[in-house]
């Protein structure tokens, strides 16, 4: 079947092959009571549990519950199948306010991300106490996943804001091939992969010592919604589109180099003497040699939300990354984009979202969180 285990070490839906479609949704906690915060982790666990493998939300089902009662599924997956459905939790830095006790819990990398030059980030769709991340082969499969999550926490978190997505723009297993994003070049070709076993220790899961014990085998998920401007992008040549990003548009290769898995050698001149990946190349700016071997596992998604009152295509990227320590990954790097990525003329990043991502949960015993409440 298409159903991906839902227990283990780690949550699924990091490593997972990226799935085509997301739904992600973040939760303000409404209850101040740590009881009830626990209770909805574990209700959501069992729900999730069972969405995963294709079932309904409840035991009692879309139709299968008393007729006067409201059902305790939504029924709009009914009949289709568990289409890869991952669902992975995360924390956000408010949680570990002064509510619920957790202060004392609160992991180091949560600290918080600095201001970014040029960041214009919109409140109503940044931060959030909660996030859940829904991917599915199904765009039906991950609402339906995300709508009854929601259901289930009524009186207890109210949904902040949800994001769908499509189109996948990274890879994350070696077997997949590169897809591309909305400015049509291939995206996630040097990315942390499944099969990057060694890597992975090192750079995505939170390992003993690292601080908070509660989060060993975890990682910390950044959320950046980048709005594109599209239509200037469209109307920019290709020579000038493959110099911002560094690659070739066609291939995927780096420019003066034949193949896209070719390793990058940044030394490499053109005729004039000039380097062929210039200074300011998102690749050269964002790649480990640039920024003390960081690196990140890139799980985002393309988005549209229609287009903008102005005849704009309301689009870009929901830029989502996986990393162990984002202090000395994910903010060195876009520190780096930041300041000089030619690409900026380009985009604007909208939205930001820092979440501690708990390790996975064992078995139907164990629960999203149980170690940290
Ligand atoms: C590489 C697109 C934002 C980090 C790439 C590549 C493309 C791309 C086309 C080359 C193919 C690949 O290796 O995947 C974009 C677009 C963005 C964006 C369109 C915004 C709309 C970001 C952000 C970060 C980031 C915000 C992190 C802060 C990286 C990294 C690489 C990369 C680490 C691989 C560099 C290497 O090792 O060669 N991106 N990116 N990107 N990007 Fe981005």
């Amino acid at each position: 079947s298409d159903a991906v285990p839902f227990y283990g070490v780690h949550q699924a839906g990091i490593v997972t092959p990226a799935q085509d479609r997301l739904h992600f949704v973040a939760f303000d906690v409404t209850t101040t009571k740590r009881e009830e915060l626990a209770d909805l982790l574990q209700e959501w666990t069992a729900a999730a549990a069972r969405m995963t493998q294709g079932r309904e939300a409840g035991a009692f089902g879309a139709v299968g519950g008393a007729p006067e009662a409201p059902p305790d599924d939504t029924g709009e997956a009914l009949g289709l199948p568990a289409s890869g459905l991952t669902l992975t939790i995360g924390f956000g830095p408010t949680l570990f306010d002064d509510r619920f006790g957790l202060a004392a819990k609160k992991p180091a990398g949560l600290a918080g991300l600095p201001r970014f030059p040029g960041e214009a980030l919109l409140p109503e769709i940044s931060g959030g106490d909660l996030c859940i991340q829904a991917c599915a082969h199904d765009p039906q499969v991950a609402v339906h996943a995300i709508r009854n999550l929601a259901r289930i926490g009524f009186g207890r978190v109210s949904v902040r804001y949800s994001q769908l997505g499509f189109g996948r723009t990274s890879s994350t297993s070696r077997a997949q091939a590169t897809p591309r994003n909305l400015m049509g070049f291939k995206d996630g070709t040097a990315n942390l992969k499944l099969e990057d076993t060694a890597m992975l220790r090192d750079h995505l899961w939170v390992a003993d010592g690292d601080g908070a014990d509660w989060l060993t085998g975890g990682s910390y998920l950044v959320t950046r919604k980048i709005r594109m401007h599209i239509e200037t992008w469209d109307r920019t040549s290709l020579t000038e589109q493959e110099a911002i990003f560094g690659r070739n548009k066609g291939e995927g290769a780096a420019l003066g180099h034949q193949k896209e898995f070719d390793e990058i050698d940044f030394t490499r001149k053109g005729p004039d003497g000039m380097a062929l990946i210039a200074d300011d190349a998102h690749v050269r700016l964002a790649h480990p040699s640039n920024n003390k071997g960081a690196r990140l596992l890139r799980r985002g998604y393309n988005f549209v939300d229609g287009s903008d009152g102005l005849g704009r295509l309301d689009a870009g990227l929901f830029f989502m990354a996986y990393q162990r320590d984002p202090r000395t990954q994910f903010v060195p790097v876009q520190m780096a984009l930041a300041r000089q990525d030619s690409l900026n003329e380009y985009i604007k990043h909208v939205s930001s979202g820092l979440f501690a991502v708990p390790p996975g949960v064992r078995d139907a015993g164990d629960y999203w969180g149980r170690a940290l409440l």
